[in-house]
């Protein structure tokens, strides 16, 4: 199988022969789904929108510091958009709680529970954490928008592609500054003597 979700997202929906012509598929049982999983990813977001700055403060480097800011202000948006759509879907905005991102968040926490204060293997830590929110947004808004556009709704797909571009980018920067100098300065790093 060489297509992904994404690139799947771009191609025009298959429509079986018989079926009726509505294509946002209103009432469909697909369109509810849709509409369910929206309220997954909106709880997700404003759940991130109290953690980033928490993480931002447990890190160590300034870059990662403010790489987990300029994300949040970045979610401000995203949660924005989410609301938009809801608009657009004639449905009124709801958040569900959403148990992976909660346990994410949650193994997060504890990274600085186990990590020390001002060390780069802290900040290791964190940007694992924070790559597995950002790999579970993508998996999510890749998902949603390829349904999106198999419900006809293209102006949601649009907006969907905005936010997981900015997750792929948040990926991608996270990926950078690990692999610029925090995996290496963690890696001098001397483990502790058990007191
Ligand atoms: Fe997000
Ligand atoms: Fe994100």
């Amino acid at each position: 199988m060489a297509s992904t979700a994404t690139n799947r997202a771009k191609s025009a929906p298959k429509k079986k022969s018989n079926t009726s012509a509505a294509p946002s598929g209103d009432n469909s049982m697909l369109k509810e789904f849709f509409a369910e999983e929206l309220k997954d990813i909106y709880w997700a977001e404003k759940h991130l929108l109290k953690t980033l700055p928490k993480m931002s403060k447990a890190a160590t480097s300034e870059e990662l510091k403010s790489a987990f800011l300029d994300h949040m202000e970045q979610t401000k948006n995203q949660v924005v958009r989410l609301e938009e759509i809801f608009g657009l879907l004639g449905k009124k905005v709801q958040a569900k709680k959403c148990e992976a991102m909660e346990g994410i968040t949650k193994e997060g926490e504890g990274v600085i529970e186990d990590t020390e204060a001002g060390t780069s293997t802290r900040d290791v830590g964190l940007i694992i954490s924070a790559q597995k929110a950002e790999h579970y947004e993508i998996a999510t808004y890749g998902g949603l928008a390829q349904l999106a556009t198999t419900l006809g709704l293209e102006e949601i797909a649009g907006l969907l592609n905005e936010t997981l571009e900015e997750e792929k980018e948040t990926d991608m920067l996270l990926t950078s500054i690990a692999e610029n100098d925090i995996n290496y300065e963690a890696s001098e790093e001397d483990a502790e003597e058990e007191e």
